[in-house]
């Protein structure tokens, strides 16, 4: 059995890690376009920042996992192919600004088409718009040759990868339930994933049902962590605790306690653009409320990130012109080097709107994407990116803590205060440090939703 990913990202080379991992007697080809990217996969310097990768791709690279840019060959020699490429939010003409771009998914079922000598299992691993793989199908039909189009979303969470790959609480399998053709080729990707998975959590759908289940959990997620945020603004007003609050509610086994930490608004390449798609889709089939629902998800996380940088702009005394805020943390979440939508983005941009200063700290962020992504030069002296915290907060009116890194928590904030201007702020989007102890070392501090704070 040979198996061939294209798209060589955040999904496609930790999915077929863990698949050469658990398949020692499979050969699994990642192929990408992008060389810069193989090329890093190759080398002892992985492009994605996973905890418990390095090893992974340690135990299988060069014996029966192979990163190259050989798309055809590893295409033509593959038993089944998955398309792991991205589907960004469209940004121009019909569309533009909600739908997805499947610019990327045609080419790739286009170059299955041109170069396949017999037909083979395609997986949607890429998240789609329900339907797309009538896309797929189409193309790949004008072949003549017996293809078989299956969708198999991928709910694995940046950070924590592998562990999710390793042990997931479902694996979904979207395919043409009605045939025996269908039936056998589920159970083939099936077969691969019982490996290691219990068969009880290998869930088999039809194929819309399966790409819109991908949707829909994402727009789930995203809706708690909105929902959870709406009330922090309440908290704030009225004197409550939103940790409080979010630990009184989770406690519900209805309700359940995961993704209801408050904080500064979600981030990451996939809930804004899925919400946006499921927003697109709900308005291309005529259903404006559903539309209008899923639609004020995205406005709440916009608002949050105002919100939140506004605060620290008023507490400031409205004026940060000139003054220098330590900004700790980058990435749209913590244990990953992806900054894709982080809410640091906006955030810093509204502060440098403010002509702040700005001293970036954040442990697997490059300097070049954060410069990038604020899109400033390496002129800019508004923008300095500093090697630690404390180089970051020295001389700071304020520290703006934006990613949820388990470093922050156990600094020399005594140390830190020191090294400040005075009064001394600390605005804690992430809800993640001890403010009490905080305020005993002298700080202002501010959270998010806590409205007990003096
Ligand atoms: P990514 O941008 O990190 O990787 C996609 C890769 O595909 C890029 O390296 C790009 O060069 C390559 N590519 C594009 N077109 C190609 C082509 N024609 N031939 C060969 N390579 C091509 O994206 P990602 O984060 O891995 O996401 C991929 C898909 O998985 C998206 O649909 C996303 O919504 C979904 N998803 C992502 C996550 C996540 O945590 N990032 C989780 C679940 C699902
Ligand atoms: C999310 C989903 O959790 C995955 O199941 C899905 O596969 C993936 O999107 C995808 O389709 O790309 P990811 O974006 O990597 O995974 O990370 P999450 O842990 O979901 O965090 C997303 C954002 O929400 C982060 O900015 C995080 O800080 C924020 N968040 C999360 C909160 O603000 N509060 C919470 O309680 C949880």
């Amino acid at each position: 059995m040979r198996i061939c990913c294209i798209g060589a990202g955040y999904v496609g080379g930790p999915t077929m890690s863990m698949i050469a991992l658990k398949c020692a007697d499979m050969r699994v080809d990642v192929v990408d376009i992008n060389a810069d990217r193989i090329r890093a996969w190759n080398s002892d310097s992985l492009p994605v920042f996973e905890p418990g990768l390095d090893d992974v791709v340690r135990q299988t690279r060069g014996k029966n996992l192979f990163f190259s840019t050989d798309v055809d060959s590893a295409i033509e020699g593959a038993d089944i192919v998955f398309i792991s490429v991205n589907t960004p939010t469209k940004t121009y003409g019909y569309g533009a600004g909600s739908a997805s771009d499947l610019s990327f998914v045609e080419s790739c079922a286009r170059k299955i088409a041109e170069v396949s000598k017999s037909g083979k299992i395609v997986v949607e691993k890429s998240t789609m718009p329900v339907r797309t793989a009538d896309v797929i199908k189409t193309i790949l039909a004008s072949t003549g040759k017996e293809f078989h189009v299956l969708s198999n979303p991928e709910f694995l969470a940046e950070g924590t990868a592998v562990s999710d790959l390793e042990n997931p609480d479902r694996v979904l399998i979207g395919g043409d339930e009605s045939s025996p053709e269908g039936r056998k080729a589920i159970e083939e990707l099936a077969s691969i994933y019982a490996r290691w998975v219990p068969r009880e959590r290998i869930i088999t759908t039809n194929l819309w049902s399966s790409e819109l289940s991908k949707l829909t959990a994402n727009a789930f997620l995203a809706q708690r962590i909105s929902s959870i945020n709406s009330i922090s603004a309440l908290c704030e007003a009225t004197g409550a605790d939103i940790d409080q609050v979010a630990r009184a509610v989770g406690a519900d086994s209805r309700i359940g306690s995961s993704f209801l930490r408050s904080s500064i608004g979600y981030g990451g390449s996939c809930f804004q653009k899925d919400l946006l798609n499921l927003v697109y889709l709900c308005e291309h089939f005529h259903l404006p409320e559903a539309a209008a629902y899923w639609r004020a998800v995205t406005d709440m996380n916009a608002y949050q990130k105002r919100r939140f940088a506004r605060a620290v702009l008023d507490s400031l005394f409205g004026n940060i012109r000139g003054k220098k805020l330590a900004v700790f943390g980058f990435a749209f979440k913590e244990n990953t080097n992806d900054t894709r939508e982080s809410p640091a983005i906006d955030i810093c941009g509204d502060f440098l709107k403010e002509n702040a200063n700005l001293a970036f700290y954040d442990p697997k962020v490059s300097a070049e994407q954060i410069r990038s992504d604020l899109g400033v030069s390496a002129e800019d002296p508004r923008v300095e990116i500093c090697t630690s915290a404390y180089e970051a907060a020295n001389g700071a009116h304020a520290i703006v803590l934006l990613t949820h890194w388990e470093e922050f928590k156990t600094l020399d904030y005594s140390k830190i205060k020191e090294s400040m201007c005075t009064p001394a702020w600390i605005f804690d989007g992430r809800n993640c440090l001890d403010h009490s102890r905080l305020i005993g070392l002298g700080f202002l501090v501010r959270g998010i939703g806590k409205g007990n704070l003096p």
